[in-house]
């Protein structure tokens, strides 16, 4: 320990982070061992060079970097009945070969929607109740009748609600699916640090607060946690990941697939045509004549609002964290990581006199990585237009738009016939 502590002084030191230290003494030694872990594990260097970009970008502003231009995409609804039945047919092939898994991202933290456990283990109010992980187990276990194999399933947690998510798996015996099917991996956390001094947020007299450190996390996480390595073990060639909260999302779907396998391209994005010009969500274009995907806090009014003089959109294809990877992205993408992007958050913290303090405003800066930053690693992507309606009910906000009740009603609208 003694040892432990040494280091862990030194580097607070070092990076003017002393704070850190400040009610080691009142602890015990449980939570003065897990301080110090929590200490060990900073990569203060990081910390220091993200919080100079924020502040950076705070005083200039987030500037679009690259040229962007639009994007084609292949609208599903306008493929021919036997086009289509040709990709499913290859798509479940490829499944019942084995080649197939789903990956599900339930790191995240659903602070929008208030719930205090891991968002998958949220209750949508269909007849009979389930849950967002629960309704994902039963598309899959959809599959598992319809082809007589199970899909592997890879479900991504973070360290703050890992515990908890294995632990609802359990006392529901896996909704009925393959245990032995289904794979936890766990993501990686970044401190949020003070926006005004630069200091990590402590938010107990032993402990950093932390946040999962985005969907982009993904592949880093893939693999450092073994995942990666046991599908390629597993000869598993495709891989879709979304997102726990879409009630709608298909993690099985054999005509996306077979469209992929046939296309040559390794990466593909599922995508729907916006509701509006200001919807909440990336929209998929070409940076410097590679795929991308602009968040919609950085999506210009010029860029909202441009339109074809056929009334289209010119950037109108919504990024809906529906994606398709072949195994072979990580050989392409390496294991640096994504670029890490900041967002402004009301962090509780305690303060010098041992007070916990909650901010009325935004106060902390969070550091988060983007899944679809990894479309730029290449020159090109399969983007399939889908239904809003048929594939897209996403459970964001406690009330109003994107919310449960919106999710229950579309769900109940068709949601329950789709797998
Ligand atoms: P969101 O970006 O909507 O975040 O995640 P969220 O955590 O669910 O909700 P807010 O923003 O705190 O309200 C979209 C999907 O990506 C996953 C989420 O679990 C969700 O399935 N995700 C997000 C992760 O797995 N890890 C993260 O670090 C962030």
């Amino acid at each position: 320990m003694n040892d432990k502590f040494q280091k862990a002084k030194e580097l607070t030191e070092k990076y003017g982070q002393q704070h850190l230290l400040a009610f080691y003494d009142e602890l015990n030694d449980a939570d003065k061992e897990a301080l110090l872990d929590q200490i060990l594990g900073v990569n203060f260097e990081l910390v220091e060079e993200l919080y100079n970009n924020a502040k950076r970008e705070e005083a200039e502003g987030i500037k679009q970097e690259g040229e962007i231009t639009p994007i084609g995409c292949v609208v599903k609804d306008s493929m021919p009945a036997e086009e289509l039945d040709r990709y499913t047919q290859i798509g479940l092939e490829e499944m019942k070969a084995g080649r197939y898994a789903a990956v599900t991202m339930a790191g995240g933290q659903g602070t929008r929607l208030g719930h205090s456990g891991p968002k998958g283990t949220f209750f949508i109010d269909i007849e009979p109740k389930k849950s967002l992980f629960e309704i994902q187990a039963m598309r899959l276990a959809k599959k598992h009748e319809e082809l007589g194999v199970y899909i592997p399933w890879y479900i991504m947690t973070s360290r703050e609600n890992d515990g908890a998510t294995r632990a609802f798996f359990e006392e529901n015996s896996y909704f009925g699916y393959d245990k032995d099917s289904i794979f936890f991996f766990v993501q990686n956390m970044l401190p949020m640090i003070h926006n005004d001094t630069g200091k990590i947020v402590l938010c107990e007299k032993g402990k950093i607060k932390e946040g999962a450190d985005g969907h982009g996390g993904i592949f880093t996480a893939m693999i450092s946690s073994g995942a990666m390595a046991d599908m390629k073990k597993r000869g598993i060639k495709w891989m879709f990941i979304g997102g726990i909260d879409n009630v709608l999302v298909r993690l099985c779907d054999p005509c996306f697939l077979g469209y992929m396998v046939q296309s040559g391209k390794l990466i593909g994005g599922k995508s729907l045509i916006k509701r509006d010009p200001y919807e909440k969500a990336g929209v998929f274009c070409m940076r410097d004549g590679k795929p991308y995907v602009v968040e919609y806090t950085e999506v210009s009014d010029e860029m909202a609002n441009a339109k074809y003089e056929n009334g289209e959109w010119v950037y109108g294809d919504a990024h809906i964290l529906c994606n398709m990877f072949n195994i072979e992205v990580f050989d392409v993408m390496g294991d640096k990581g994504l670029p890490y992007h900041t967002a402004f958050k009301k962090a509780p913290y305690m303060a010098e006199n041992g007070e916990i303090i909650a901010p009325e405003s935004p106060n902390a800066y969070k550091f988060e990585a983007f899944i679809f930053d990894a479309f730029n690693f290449f020159d090109d992507m399969a983007i399939f237009r889908i239904k809003r309606e048929e594939e897209f009910a996403p459970v964001k906000n406690k009330d109003g738009e994107d919310s449960p009740a919106t999710a229950k009603a579309l769900f109940e609208g068709c949601g329950k016939d789709i797998w």
